[in-house]
């Protein structure tokens, strides 16, 4: 027998057996998250036609997808198939009036171009295929998707400049855009990220009418992203949460002026391009940006003083450019280590050599803030959350800092967990959840 037995096929027909009287076309979720799978995906699934959640996340996954999925997507609302070991094209034959809510790449290694029949998925408000090898321009035809909020394509091969959209306001809800580390090419795409209606709302800003992306069900829209320089799976995303990140690509030219106008921007990475010209005064309008990155490029001219009013702003890298003269003093510049400067020969004044003019007496607060508003960026977080999180996935890919559950110290506070969750464990009708089964299967035994 073929040693990389697909373990999914046999699950699947194990269930099949069961003795109970379970109608297996009335299977609408079907959970197997974080496992150990491996082997490819059975074009049998396709045969699940009432499927509405198909999540595999997190597995050892290989092959192709299926073909015959873009045929289930009438009733499919979200396929997870991130971070597994997939290869071949993403389907292409996504149906028109399909109900797909959620499709989630990220983390293989899928090739050839984004399937044009996405624009078949007028419900979709997260894509999410980056860090794949997938190789194609920009795909503005997306802009008309009218729920599209999520717009992850970063570390692919895609190339070209970024015209301009044909619509007035493209990408109408979009709050999430990370087309970093590709090559893209030529001038910023102003005229499209200054129509970005949904980074534009104040109402965004009004923290009491947050909510989290989603339709309510057990499924979490989660979405990895790099934030205040540390790479962060988000759990449950808030609907107020915006960022655009351009990073490792190959723009040049100067940053617009309108950039100021996404007034509830939270996230701006400019990092690793060929920008030039003078930071725009306008960013000082981006009142609620917490994490700015404008470092490894060719800005020159003074900081603007302006970016002293932005009272949230927790992380500002602007090493490696061409900046000069004094850095402005006051406001969050107080907290700011000289990491946030290096790299650029005029600069002077603290946290750098003084500028050899008066002294100024302003001394550096501490630096905790940082990490409390990391904490308050990650949507929601309470131990609450963390509970519910451990229990229906892994809430932390924090791969940096709160290391208990990697570690599975302290113990204690784990089992608890475990315990907590294997009990709270509901099933819908059609519904399987065996998420993290291996964890399950370990505790069993060791309770026997
Ligand atoms: C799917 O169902 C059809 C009939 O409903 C059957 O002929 C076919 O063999 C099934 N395919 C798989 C792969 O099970
Ligand atoms: C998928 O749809 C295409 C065209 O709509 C059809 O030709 C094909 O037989 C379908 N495949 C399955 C497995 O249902
Ligand atoms: C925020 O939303 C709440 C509830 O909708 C409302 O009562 C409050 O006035 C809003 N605050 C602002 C500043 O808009
Ligand atoms: C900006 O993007 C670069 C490259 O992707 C990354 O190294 C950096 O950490 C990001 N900056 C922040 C503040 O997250
Ligand atoms: C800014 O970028 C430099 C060089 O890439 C890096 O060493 C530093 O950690 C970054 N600082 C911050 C605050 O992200
Ligand atoms: C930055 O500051 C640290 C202390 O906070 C100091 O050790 C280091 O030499 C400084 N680096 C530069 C380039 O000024
Ligand atoms: C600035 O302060 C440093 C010590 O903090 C001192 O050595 C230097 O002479 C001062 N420069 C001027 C111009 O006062």
């Amino acid at each position: 027998m073929d040693q990389h037995l697909s373990f999914l096929c046999l699950f699947l027909s194990l269930f099949l057996q069961f003795p109970f009287n379970f109608s297996w076309n009335s299977l609408t979720f079907l959970d197997l998250g974080s496992n150990l799978l491996e082997g490819s995906l059975p074009s049998s699934l396709c045969n699940l036609s009432n499927l509405e959640y198909l999540l595999l996340s997190g597995n050892s996954m290989t092959g192709p997808i299926p073909h015959c999925f873009s045929n289930i997507s009438s009733q499919l609302k979200v396929l997870d198939l991130r971070k597994n070991g997939f290869h071949g094209k993403i389907p292409t034959n996504f149906p028109e009036g399909n109900q797909l809510r959620n499709l989630g790449l990220n983390g293989n290694k899928l090739e050839g171009p984004i399937p044009k029949s996405l624009k078949n998925c007028k419900k979709l408000e997260v894509l999410d295929i980056g860090h794949n090898q997938i190789s194609d321009t920009f795909p503005m035809w997306l802009e008309s998707l009218p729920e599209l909020s999520v717009l992850i394509l970063a570390s692919n091969q895609l190339h070209g400049t970024i015209g301009i959209s044909e619509t007035k306001s493209p990408f109408l809800k979009l709050r999430i855009f990370d087309i970093s580390y590709n090559h893209f090419t030529g001038s910023l795409p102003a005229e499209m990220i200054k129509n970005f209606q949904a980074m534009k709302r104040v109402d965004n800003n009004n923290q009491t009418q947050a909510k989290y992306m989603g339709d309510g069900s057990y499924y979490d829209d989660s979405v990895t992203l790099m934030m205040k320089g540390l790479e962060i799976e988000i759990k449950r995303v808030l609907t107020i949460f915006t960022t655009i990140d351009l990073s490792g690509n190959e723009f040049d030219g100067k940053i617009p002026n309108s950039i100021g106008d996404l007034n509830s921007l939270k996230v701006l990475n400019f990092s690793r391009n060929r920008l030039i010209g003078v930071i725009p005064s306008t960013f000082g309008d981006l009142s609620q940006l917490e994490s700015l990155d404008l470092s490894w490029n060719q800005l020159a001219g003074k900081i603007p003083v302006e970016l002293g009013k932005l009272n949230f702003l927790s992380a500002l890298n602007l090493s490696e450019n061409q900046l000069e003269g004094r850095i402005p003093t006051g406001g969050q510049f107080n907290t700011f280590q000289n990491i946030s400067f290096i790299g650029n020969k005029g600069l002077c004044g603290f946290p750098l050599k003084d500028c050899g003019g008066f002294n100024h007496s302003n001394s550096p607060e501490s630096w905790k803030h940082h990490h409390k508003d990391l904490l308050d960026l990650m949507s929601g977080f309470t131990w609450k959350s963390v509970l519910f999180g451990y229990c229906f996935g892994t809430i932390l890919g924090l791969s940096i800092g709160v290391v208990m559950f990697a570690t599975r110290k302290p113990k204690w506070f784990v089992s608890l967990v475990e315990d907590m969750c294997i009990r709270s464990k509901t099933t819908r009708r059609g519904s399987i959840r065996l998420h993290q089964f291996n964890t399950y299967r370990k505790k069993w035994k060791h309770d026997m």
